[in-house]
């Protein structure tokens, strides 16, 4: 089995486990990325009467072309699960997510959510964090934001769904909390995919044939 496929199994097999967490009656936020792609039809496999919001429209499409519901993430103000992947996890459970620029509606649908479960495979785990860490800026006052902070590079990308600018913060990472804090203290800086540890329930990690469950602050 080359890498790439052993990777791929590992991701199957991590949102396997997180499939089987649904229940019906349940609402659910859905993830973004390839983790969460393998996670799509193993809900739909499972025919669960649940209602579902999307973290992003590239995900809604996917979870809709399976015959998912999925609303759009307005009234709904809880939400009994959310499932998403991770660019990084630490044993302590800290996350950098934003790869794929969802990070700032991923936060918000993980906060909205009673549990948070990260799926991933084995090469997400770190000791220690590595930036940069992913943004998403307010277009007004850009320049202003990117003088105060001084550290970030802006993405190539198309802004995201909801009209911010995706970037990437290279300043210190030494303490992830105060990187958050002053990341979060900064106006003009929409969202951070700094995620603490107190926001993640459980992350299910495939490694090899096997899923290995981390259980963090608030199972
Ligand atoms: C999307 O912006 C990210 O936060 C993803 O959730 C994260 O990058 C994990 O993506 P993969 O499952 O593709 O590794």
């Amino acid at each position: 089995m080359t890498a790439s496929n052993q990777r791929d199994r590992e991701k199957q097999i991590a949102a396997e486990a997180a499939a089987d967490l649904v229940e019906d009656g349940m609402t659910v936020g859905l993830g973004t990325g390839s983790t969460v792609s393998f996670l799509l039809p193993s809900l739909a496999r499972r025919h669960r009467a649940i209602r579902c919001v999307a973290t992003s429209p590239r995900t809604a499409d996917l979870a809709r072309q399976l015959n998912i519901d999925v609303e759009p993430f307005t009234t709904i103000d809880r939400l009994d699960l959310a499932i998403d992947g991770t660019d990084q996890i630490t044993p302590d459970g800290w996350l950098i997510k934003g790869g794929g620029a969802a990070h700032t509606r991923e936060k918000l649908v993980a906060i909205t959510a009673d549990r948070f479960v990260v799926i991933a495979d084995s090469t997400k785990p770190v000791e220690l964090l590595r930036g940069p860490v992913p943004v998403e800026l307010l277009a007004f006052g850009l320049g202003s934001t990117l003088r105060r902070l001084n550290d970030i590079t802006l993405r190539e990308v198309p802004s995201s769904p909801d009209g911010g600018v995706i970037g990437d913060y290279h300043g210190p990472l030494v303490n992830p909390r105060e990187t958050a804090s002053l990341l979060s203290n900064t106006p003009g800086l929409i969202e951070h995919g700094l995620f603490p540890p107190e926001m993640v329930t459980m992350a299910l990690i495939g490694r090899g044939d096997r899923v290995e469950v981390m259980t963090y602050s608030s199972e």
